[in-house]
């Protein structure tokens, strides 16, 4: 099914995914605050991440570097120097762009001219700070860039410190920031978001071998969490666009409502960014190996998602609109591990006779999953609310409940319902919600 941008802006700001940020203020262009629902599912995503890149690896480790870091980082990594977009400006309207996404090079996207752009300047995509009282350029700093750099910085911390023998990887989830000439696409391209990387350090001659492996891994993710597979494909880059660290790219790619565009980039680094580091810092990077006594720079494979953009993806792949006795349902299909409830948990009536009991069952199984307490609307009303936010079940605490103390578990998908009872409720969710 194809969906429109303006049903998922909609669907997120009616429901507490995502809001404009400053809104009270007017705005601020391209910056965005999760409600929420969207805090929930956001979190959820990056969840997911780590529990296979990090939980269920013998081989990884996480970490949470700083984001203002020492200006030397970015001067060593080369985004000082080529962090940059091409920048025109359009001379009739004064609107800019980046150069390299006009679809008509010389027509203005805004006003429609043609032949007025300036020439273009590379313009750096660093946000500088200064750190300190004094705005001097010896206390000039930047937001970074990208998580990666924080990771390759503590190389030799995390190696040391946990013992680490080739080959593992470093994996890091936060937020970055790039003052992108035209953000867009709702949370798709914007000024602050997160990034969920991990730089995979290996022997040179087994870095193809697991460039392969990580690719496979990284699409296979997507998949598992209930991503359509025709909205996925994996592109590898032209030589003309490999970053200028990168021997080989791919792109995890999902076909956005605009059409396909980047989820992921997974790079084979090289050992581009320890030598830098190690040259710059005058601290010797390179790994020892006490079996052959060789020292040497690790190559580095790196998978790098947008967490903010990959939660986008899911939250547009799961949306379905469908007949129901003449009416439309609006469903959100998230896989239950992404879900922002798992349960709602739904008196049939507000008189307090079921509220009451139905409100302690909610707190029972608050200890085990996130789940909404709504009693307001008619029952048929709150199915649907629940199921436009994707809550995989709901349960309804009926005036039956009263004397045979079971409960009606109803299922999103396919609005099947069945009766359990309450002393069996939890391990029956459980079963459930918990594959
Ligand atoms: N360390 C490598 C690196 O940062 P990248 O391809 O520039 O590579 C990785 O960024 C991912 O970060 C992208 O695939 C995208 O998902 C996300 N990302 C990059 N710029 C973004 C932006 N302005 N807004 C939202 N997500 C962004």
């Amino acid at each position: 099914m194809s969906i429109s941008l303006d049903t998922i802006v909609n669907l997120s700001k009616r429901r507490g995914f995502v809001f404009p940020s400053s809104e009270i203020y007017g705005g601020l262009r391209s910056a965005y605050d999760y409600g929420p629902l969207g805090t929930e599912l956001l979190r959820n995503v990056k969840n997911e991440w780590w529990r296979s890149l990090v939980q269920l690896r013998p081989d990884v480790v996480g970490m949470d570097s700083a984001i203002i870091q020492s200006r030397r980082v970015w001067v060593a990594s080369g985004h000082e120097q080529v962090f940059t977009d091409p920048l025109v400006e359009c001379r009739n309207c004064h609107q800019r762009f980046r150069q390299d996404k006009l679809e008509d090079p010389d027509q203005c996207p805004s006003c429609g001219l043609r032949g007025q752009f300036t020439e273009p300047r590379q313009f750096n995509l660093m946000f500088r700070t200064f750190m300190g009282p004094v705005e001097a350029e010896e206390n000039l700093v930047y937001l970074r860039p990208e998580t990666a750099q924080g990771i390759f910085i503590n190389y030799e911390n995390v190696r040391r410190t946990c013992r680490l023998k080739l080959p593992f990887g470093i994996a890091q989830i936060g937020k970055s920031f790039r003052n992108e000439i035209t953000p867009g696409q709702f949370v798709f391209r914007t000024r602050e978001f997160e990034q969920m990387e991990m730089e995979f350090f290996c022997r040179p001659e087994e870095s193809s071998r697991w460039f392969e492996y990580w690719v496979d891994h990284r699409r296979q993710w997507y998949l598992d969490l209930g991503m359509t597979e025709e909205h996925l494909r994996i592109r590898p880059h032209s030589e003309d666009e490999l970053s200028h660290y990168s021997a080989a790219t791919v792109d995890v790619e999902y076909l956005f409502p605009w059409g396909w565009d980047e989820l992921e980039g997974i790079a084979n680094r090289t050992d581009f960014d320890l030598r830098q580091h190690a040259e710059h810092s005058g601290v010797d990077l390179r790994y020892f190996d006490e079996q052959t006594g060789e020292r040497f720079f690790p190559h580095v494979i790196e998978p790098a998602a947008g967490a903010t953009r990959t939660t986008f993806a899911f939250l547009i792949d799961a949306y379905t609109e469908e007949e129901v006795n003449g009416e439309t349902r609006v469903v959100l299909r998230l896989h239950h591990r992404l879900a922002p409830y798992k349960l709602a948990v739904l008196p049939l009536s507000k008189k307090p006779e079921l509220v009451e009991p139905a409100a302690k069952l909610a707190d029972a199984l608050r200890h085990h999953w996130m789940l909404e307490f709504d009693v307001t609307q008619s029952i048929g009303r709150r199915y649907r609310r629940q199921d436009e936010i994707g809550t995989p079940y709901c349960v309804t605490f009926d005036f039956d409940s009263l004397e045979d103390h079971a409960v009606t578990v109803r299922d999103r998908d396919t609005m099947l319902q069945d009766r359990v009872s309450m002393d069996r409720l939890v391990d029956y969710l459980r079963d459930k919600l918990e594959v």
